[in-house]
């Protein structure tokens, strides 16, 4: 079968992870997480003691950082300057401090190349999420899709993921603080010209992945 380049957008919590690995898997395509790469690149700089403040600090830590990340969606592996982040980069303190990277247009351009790279590095094709790859990074792709669900779903589920470790404060800045800050980045919540809304509310996990699989297979 021939390549094909899968690009997701979503809010946190809208399930665009899971599905984009359950597609991946079902579909035998490499995934990457481009989020994991913006955490990525705040543990370096937070590693380098540059405070989030420090703008210029930030993007030379970002334009610095040796950044290696699995693009195989079995294995969770990120690691930066020789540093295995695979746990820390989900931890609230990066979650907090992500933002300083990801509101930077100088990082925002260096990891938007390095998406590219691993997006045409990927012999079979790749699925892609994050907050800005049907619109930047992948705007070619194959199949775009912006996956949505209402914030109080979204917030049951990253607490079904973090547990009882977080309490209601925490989670809501894990999903309603970043929705706000990232709303400034791009608009995640209307879908650009050509990309399909997918709203999962109502869908489960499976039922999300068969939907993304029969767009897949309507392209075809
Ligand atoms: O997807 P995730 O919630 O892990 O992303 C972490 C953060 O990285 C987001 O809150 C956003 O600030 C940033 N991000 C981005 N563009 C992407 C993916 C993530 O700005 N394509």
């Amino acid at each position: 079968s021939e390549r094909i380049v899968i690009a997701i957008d979503g809010p946190s919590g809208s399930g665009k992870s899971s599905t984009a690995k359950g597609v991946a898997r079902a579909l035998g395509l490499a995934y990457l997480d481009t989020g994991a790469m913006y955490r990525a690149v705040t543990c370096a700089y937070l590693d380098a003691g540059v405070d989030p403040s420090d703008q210029a600090g930030v993007i030379r830590e970002t334009l610095a950082a040796d950044l290696q990340i699995s693009t195989d969606p079995d294995l969770e592996q990120v690691v930066v300057n020789g540093v295995e982040v695979t746990t820390r980069i989900r931890e609230p303190e990066v979650s907090a401090k992500v933002s300083a990277v990801s509101t930077v247009a100088e990082c925002r351009a260096n990891l938007v190349a390095r998406q590219r790279a691993i997006i045409e590095g990927a012999a079979n094709g790749i699925v892609a999420e994050g907050r800005d790859i049907t619109t930047v990074v992948a705007p070619d792709a194959d199949v775009r899709l912006l996956l949505t669900a209402d914030p109080e779903i979204r917030m049951a589920r990253r607490k079904a993921e973090l547990g009882d470790k977080v309490d209601a404060s925490q989670l809501a800045d894990q999903v309603l603080r970043r929705d706000a800050d990232d709303s400034t980045l791009v608009n995640f919540t209307t879908a650009a010209d050509g990309v399909t809304h997918l709203d999962c509310t109502y869908l489960n996990l499976d039922e999300t992945i068969a939907a993304v699989l029969d767009l897949v297979a309507s392209v075809r």
